[in-house]
């Protein structure tokens, strides 16, 4: 039989670059960004892409290349082969997991946008309040549906948008190319349209409640950098974790991807080309619609107040509408089609670790390895989706989208350049390699890379209360001592936010 592999160079860019543009670039970015303080986000978050990024994706595209001339297409396998001790293959079997955790909550969005698509179509926001179109979305997420007639719906729309991801992977690498040559464009074509709109909205929609609304303060306020933040930890740890999270690093996924690369294809390029088209349309594209729009009409001092996913699914629907009927649907369509169309070229993605897994494990073809992550997600997904108002959400979020990728990536990076060894792993990168990579970076994989991804897990670890290191650290020298906070790896591993928490809801209301 023949070997299995990508159909062209475009398909391969194509799949790569849509493997990683996902709901990360537009619903995600642009939150951390204002979150920590706009400008003041953009240096760190550049640096950590140099510094940790680009090393990551070439560590990855390598093992992944490396392990499919074995004919290997799994993480467990493939770390399997590059080693001599037994444990790499369970370590290979932890990034299998991240991915159906993260894709459990992610499709569940991803069945928003679907939704949201529709309504968009057929009108469902004309005529509605700012109040209204917000509750549409909270009753959604609640399934309390008294007014719109929801509940339950959104169980059965999720379960839909899984089994479209199931049918679609077990076309296999072919139907993952078909999405994403027909996607990939749309995406980007729906991203200028609204962009272009942020733009050039100045201050036309200011109103009588926000006399001071323009777009280009939220612009501004994102690319005016600020070094001071240089020296916050915090900023940091935020802008690596975005770093992790939209380049789909540290879970196996391009990995397995990129198992099917033929031996001696380029992956210097072509990893460095996708790595950077992601960033391009994160921060050309999903920097430039949700921010100056919702400034545009409502001021820089709401989004600060209010940026979250509250933006993208309340206020955006609401703001379009003040377009008209007509456009407000196009925009609409554009912008939740955008998002729909990001979001499933990407959960695609993390189905093909567990089947490649499945493959190499047990022989298992393309159809009983697609049912199977599909049944397997739907089981890890059914919490955050019926217990989302309880916050499993974000504990998903938290473990597998934050925590585990930087283990497995740091993991990953000590086994491919000091275990396989960072001249092998350097002669694995360059072989068929259509640019010179600087050699720098042979030194920065081999030292800086590891030592940034431990500190980064340190800090997890230690997180101190607040998230405010500044404090903290003066606390220690003057003999304070660190307290931690609820959300650092240590409070979590032993159950300490948990007390905190019961401690703090003496009724134990967030139980029932
Ligand atoms: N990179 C994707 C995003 O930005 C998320 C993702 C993570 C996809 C891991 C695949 C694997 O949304
Ligand atoms: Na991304």
């Amino acid at each position: 039989m023949k070997k299995e592999s990508w159909g062209s160079r475009t398909g391969l860019i194509l799949a790569m670059a849509g493997n990683a543009v996902g709901l990360g670039n537009f619903l995600r970015f642009p939150v951390q960004a204002v979150q920590n303080g706009g400008g003041a986000f953009i240096l760190p978050y550049l640096i950590c892409f140099l510094l940790m990024g680009i090393p990551l994706l070439f560590t990855e595209w390598s093992i992944g290349r490396f392990g499919g001339k074995l004919g290997n297409h799994s993480t467990p396998y493939i770390l399997d082969s590059m080693s001599t001790k037994w444990y790499w293959k369970y370590i290979g079997v932890f990034g299998i997991f991240t991915n159906i955790a993260v894709m459990a909550y992610y499709t569940y969005i991803e069945s928003w946008t679907f939704m949201y698509v529709i309504h968009s179509v057929i009108g469902t926001f004309s005529g509605l309040g700012k109040e209204e179109i917000s509750q549409f979305f909270d009753q959604y997420v609640l399934f309390q549906g008294a007014d719109f007639g929801i509940p339950l719906f959104p169980v059965l729309v999720y379960v839909g948008v899984l089994g479209l991801n199931v049918y679609i992977l077990s076309t296999g690498l072919g139907g993952i190319e078909k999405v994403a040559k027909i996607g990939m464009p749309l995406l980007i074509l729906f991203g200028v349209i609204l962009a272009v709109r942020g733009w050039t909205m100045g201050s036309d929609f200011a109103s009588e409640a926000f006399p001071d609304a323009n777009a280009w303060d939220g612009i501004n306020f994102l690319w005016t950098p600020q070094y001071s933040s240089l020296a916050d930890p915090k900023v940091w740890l935020a802008a690596a974790g975005q770093i992790f999270f939209t380049l789909s690093v540290g879970m196996g996924s391009i990995q397995c991807y990129a198992s099917y690369l033929k031996e001696n294809e380029d992956i210097a390029l072509n990893s460095v080309t996708a790595g950077f088209t992601n960033e391009l349309v994160e921060v050309l594209l999903g920097s430039a619609i949700v921010i100056p729009i919702a400034a545009g009409f409502l001021g820089l001092d709401w989004v600060l107040q209010n940026a979250g996913f509250g933006m993208a699914f309340q206020t955006m629907p609401y703001l379009f509408q003040q377009w008209g009927p007509m456009i407000g649907a196009i925009a609409g369509v554009c912008w939740f089609g955008l998002l729909f169309f990001a979001g499933i070229t990407s959960s695609l993605a993390m189905g093909t670790p567990w089947m490649g897994f499945m493959k190499d494990e047990f022989g298992w073809g393309k159809v009983k390895g697609a049912v199977s992550f599909g049944l397997v997600s739907l089981v890890m997904g059914l919490p955050t989706v019926l217990f989302f108002q309880y916050g499993y959400f974000d504990e998903y979020d938290y473990w597998a989208g934050t925590v585990s990728l930087v283990i497995f990536a740091f993991l990953e990076t000590l086994l491919f350049t000091w275990i396989f060894g960072m001249n092998r792993g350097w002669e694995e990168l360059n072989r068929g390699a259509d640019i010179k990579i600087p050699s720098a970076y042979k030194w920065i994989m081999k030292y800086v890379t590891p030592v940034l991804l431990f500190l980064v897990l340190i800090a997890a670890f230690v997180t101190p209360q607040g998230n405010d290191w500044n404090a903290a650290i003066s606390g220690l020298f003057s003999g304070d001592g660190w307290t931690l906070d609820n959300s650092s790896l240590i409070s979590k591993l032993t159950f300490a936010d948990l007390q905190a928490q019961v401690a703090a809801d003496p009724n134990q209301t967030a139980y029932l």
